[in-house]
């Protein structure tokens, strides 16, 4: 396990289980993002496409709110955005359904929930096995679900920071990627902590991407060089 902290930010470390820190994507990563909100996390991967260290590219957004800040940036940065009105679904299996299709027509490799605030069901889980990662505001397993922030504050935690991992039934459950800790301080209100967190989430989740692709490509190796089964013995 390493860490790093960071200089911009005084008290604010990141933690990953690798020796080198970045882990390049070959062939480059096909993305998606589910982002319900301002889409910070979004621009975030975006930038590190194309400026920074992460071989991919974000070929598509997914909104559910059709006025929300991350369509916004996906119309800035040319990235092709999907509105899908949740509501108009029936159930949230339908709606998982419903977005299989739309990374199914861009051929994504790899979907990120980046402030996705809808729960997602196993129909969408297993159909992107260990390809489905969440950027969550606590350090989990602490305060999941909504308001990680708020409920971090209410609790006194003196340490907070964010979380991405792989995504598994459980609500902000699965295995951990990422982590960043930033301390709390005592002038904190809702806002500082929350943009103390997200600039920690914009450094995580383009690393975390990085690994859930090297994590795939290390599984598909392993398993292309283990021993096949002995043949069956034909019967007496
Ligand atoms: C982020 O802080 C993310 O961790 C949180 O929503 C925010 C989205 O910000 N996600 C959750 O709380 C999910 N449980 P952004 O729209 O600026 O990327």
């Amino acid at each position: 396990m390493a860490g790093v902290s960071d200089a911009s930010d005084p008290g604010a470390t990141i933690q990953w289980p690798l020796a080198q820190p970045w882990p390049s994507a070959h062939p480059p990563l096909r993305l998606a993002v589910l982002a319900s909100g301002e889409g910070s996390n979004f621009e975030a991967l975006v930038n590190a496409c194309h400026h920074g260290p992460l071989n991919g590219e974000v070929v598509l957004l997914v909104v559910n709110k059709e006025q929300c800040g991350a369509r916004q940036r996906a119309e800035r940065l040319d990235v092709p955005c999907c509105w899908i009105d949740h509501r108009a679904y029936g159930s949230r299996e339908a709606l998982d359904a419903a977005l299989i299709e739309r990374f199914q027509a861009a051929a994504v490799d790899l979907v990120v929930m980046a402030g996705w605030m809808r729960i997602v069901t196993p129909v969408l889980i297993e159909a992107y096995p260990d390809r489905l990662l969440n950027i969550h505001p606590s350090l989990l397993p602490s305060f999941r679900g909504a308001d990680g922030v708020g409920q971090a504050l209410a609790a006194g935690v003196r340490l907070s920071g964010c979380t991405a991992h792989l995504v598994r039934p459980e609500v902000d459950s699965g295995p951990i990627l990422v982590q960043a800790a930033v301390p709390v301080l005592q002038t904190d209100d809702a806002a500082s902590l929350a943009a103390r967190i997200h600039r920690q989430e914009h450094r995580i989740l383009p690393l975390a991407v990085a690994l859930a692709a090297e994590r795939l490509v290390r599984d598909k190796t392993a398993a292309a060089v283990a021993p096949s089964p002995p043949p069956a013995r034909p019967a007496d």
